[in-house]
């Protein structure tokens, strides 16, 4: 049998521990929650989701273009190239593997076609990792980053002239919103 002390250590490492918890929680889930009504009130202001999906492209690419050209003693530049873009490769697949891709599957039924962007997205990673593992200063490198340039340039081309459009029609205005909020959402836990 334990003693009142002993109850009262452990009613005190369980409020602990909830408080804790309750911080933690606040701490980890607020920034996301926020960002979601941020998204939620610049989709209101009319910013087209897709559009800031397509805008995400361009400035992976562009960076992708800066990787594939630099020579081969710009390991500097290399190394914060590959990260600039890891970054913003990692919250913009996020935002579709956790949202776009499963409302294309499920709202606009287009299931085939999510299959291959989820394959695809696999494949990217895998190139990001052999980019990150070469030398900076192999031969290779740059051919290597133009591989993964001419992969994310079709996908791209897939999601804003095949699969958007899909997911766009299949939506109303309010889904629309709703979803830029968790897109949002899903970015922000990762920028
Ligand atoms: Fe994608
Ligand atoms: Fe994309």
């Amino acid at each position: 049998m334990r003693s009142s002390g002993q109850r009262f250590n452990m009613r005190g490492l369980a409020a602990f521990a909830g408080g804790a918890a309750a911080a933690f929680f606040a701490s980890r889930m607020l920034p996301p929650f926020l960002a979601q009504a941020a998204g939620n009130a610049r989709a209101a202001a009319g910013r087209d989701p897709f559009d800031m999906l397509a805008q995400d492209h361009r400035i992976i690419l562009s960076l992708l273009e800066a990787m594939e050209h630099s020579p081969e003693n710009a390991t500097f530049t290399r190394t914060q190239k590959l990260l600039q873009v890891k970054r913003r490769l990692s919250a913009h697949a996020l935002a579709e593997e956790d949202v776009i891709y499963p409302m294309l599957h499920d709202a606009a039924g287009a299931v085939t076609d999510v299959r291959h962007l989820y394959a695809d997205h696999a494949e990217i990673k895998m190139h990001l990792h052999a980019l990150e593992m070469m030398p900076k200063n192999d031969p290779s490198w740059g051919r290597r980053a133009g591989e993964l340039r001419a992969l994310v340039e079709s996908h791209a081309r897939q999601e804003e002239e095949i699969d958007f459009p899909k997911l766009r029609a299949a939506l109303s205005e309010r889904e629309t919103r709703r979803m830029t909020g968790n897109m949002q959402r899903e970015k922000a836990l990762l920028l």
